[in-house]
């Protein structure tokens, strides 16, 4: 059989030129694996086209050669979204070099940015302005735009300014054809027809290539507070979380919950933690607050509400940062959750949802099953307790194989899923479907939806060259 790839490949290299096409395999190595390292595949190439109009040529020639294109941005995909399979037949794409913020309007409280830039970049450059973008995920320093809303990224700060799909405006985005759809709209109002944008945003790249957005800005921040708290209980963290909704609602920017096995691993693999308590505990809170408003007084807030939870019993132990560095430090006690659980050893991740008020008592159950599945295994619930967004993490037992704990993915991910359905809870909250997951989608989404679902990716995407293999299977 006639094989496209090699006239493909000589195509996107005239239209690219040689510095928008890598092929030897030591150039291609770091795109081809993902982050959490499930999966390696292999590719003929990675394009790495300059603007919007070359990423349109790319996927034009693609579709003409009937050759799968699988997008990718900062590759931190947690499901093995922009991850290539191992046939050796599909092309890489990626944003990298669409790196300019086009337009801040500190006016408009919008942002104009293209896919490659990293969502830190993004964050500066809107920071630049006097204004706020109000999305922050662990990975920000290498997640770019365009992975970032492909997959409708959640993060820190859901509970304050909602998720990726709720900061965009606007987007240009090139259809699987090669198609260039402009819809680089900054309107708060645009009541035309279906919401295209929304279809594009959490697709993962199956639907289009997102080159470009608009996002919705806020008011810079005038004072920010911020504290590790121990909290007695995971119960006692959801009262915590109460007393600051009823205290100044406005003002929680980030609540997150993390376990004592959590903080442990970054203490122990992370090196310049410290923990700034005087003992170590089996619950954390970490609490940002923040507001535009002046003179708000949130640090005198803060106390206020930490010290009758003291006094309720909630809170054991709280340290409040006094300075940028000390907040920074904090912080890093969270952020470098997902690191230390990987040098700790092998874990399996549930990124699940259940509603607020029941994240305690899932945590309870969810612990329960799995320590009844598996004698040993180390439970790590932590994250974003202020939108019940739940990393509920399992590390191997201490003494276990790595492979053949993960090689239990499955049944660790069907028994956790068990405890999230009867909470009414989502089996991914946030990192999507990708490659991980989509064989739980017919059970989760089957029927009408998953049939809907269907429908759209054969209209969009007919010969099927976009991410094949992803969220749909
Ligand atoms: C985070 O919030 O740090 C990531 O989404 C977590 C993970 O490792 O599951
Ligand atoms: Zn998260």
């Amino acid at each position: 059989m006639h094989d496209p790839i090699p006239a493909l490949l000589d195509s996107l290299r005239a239209a690219l030129g040689p510095s928008g096409l890598l092929t030897g395999p030591a150039d291609t190595a770091a795109y081809v694996e993902d982050w959490r390292r499930l999966y390696r595949g292999r590719t003929p190439a990675v394009v790495r086209p300059a603007d919007t109009g070359q990423v349109a040529t790319v996927l034009r020639l693609c579709a003409a050669a009937g050759v799968a294109v699988v997008p990718q941005g900062g590759n931190t995909s947690m499901v093995g979204g922009a991850t290539p399979d191992d046939s050796g037949r599909q092309i890489v794409l990626s944003l990298a070099r669409l790196d300019r913020v086009r337009a801040v309007d500190p006016r408009d409280f919008t942002m104009t940015v293209e896919a490659g830039v990293t969502l830190k970049a993004a964050q500066e450059a809107a920071a630049a302005a006097g204004c706020l973008l109000g999305l922050s995920i662990s990975s920000e320093g290498s997640a770019q735009i365009g992975g970032v809303l492909a997959t409708n990224a959640g993060g820190n700060n859901t509970v304050r300014y909602g998720n990726a799909r709720d900061l965009v405006l606007g987007l240009e985005v090139v259809l699987a054809d090669g198609q260039i759809w402009n819809g680089l709209r900054r309107l708060r109002k645009d009541n035309t027809g279906y919401p295209l944008r929304q279809l594009f945003v959490g697709s993962e790249g199956t639907l289009g290539v997102i080159t470009a957005a608009v996002l919705k800005l806020a008011p810079a921040a005038r004072e920010t507070a911020v504290a590790l708290c121990a909290v007695a209980s995971a119960e006692a963290a959801l009262d915590l979380f109460g007393r600051f909704q009823a205290h100044d609602p406005g003002a929680v920017t980030a609540f997150e919950y993390m376990s004592g096995a959590g903080i442990g691993f970054v203490l122990d693999h992370i090196p310049g933690t410290r923990l700034p308590l005087a003992a170590p505990a089996a619950h954390y809170v970490l609490v940002e607050l923040a507001t535009p408003r002046r003179d708000a007084g949130l640090r005198a807030g803060l106390e206020h509400v930490l010290e009758a939870a003291l006094e309720a019993g909630e809170v054991t132990d709280a340290a409040l940062a006094a300075t940028e560095a000390q907040r920074a430090a904090l912080w890093r006690l969270r952020e470098e959750h997902s690191e230390a659980q990987k040098r700790e050893g092998a874990s399996v991740k549930n990124d699940v949802s259940v509603p607020v008020s029941a994240v305690p008592a899932f945590i309870a159950a969810a612990t329960e099953a799995c320590l009844a599945l598996m004698p040993g295994i180390r439970p790590v619930p932590f994250g974003h307790l202020g939108d019940g967004n739940i990393h509920f993490n399992l590390e191997q037992p201490k003494e276990a194989d790595a492979a053949w704990f993960l090689a239990q993915d499955h049944a660790i991910m069907d028994t956790v899923n068990a405890v999230v359905r009867r909470f009414d809870g989502s089996f991914s909250a946030e990192h999507g479907v990708g490659r991980l997951k989509p064989y739980m989608m017919p059970e989760w989404r089957g029927g009408a939806e998953l049939d809907a679902m269907r429908r759209i990716k054969a209209a969009l995407d007919p010969g099927g060259i976009l991410n094949p293999g992803k969220v749909l299977g």
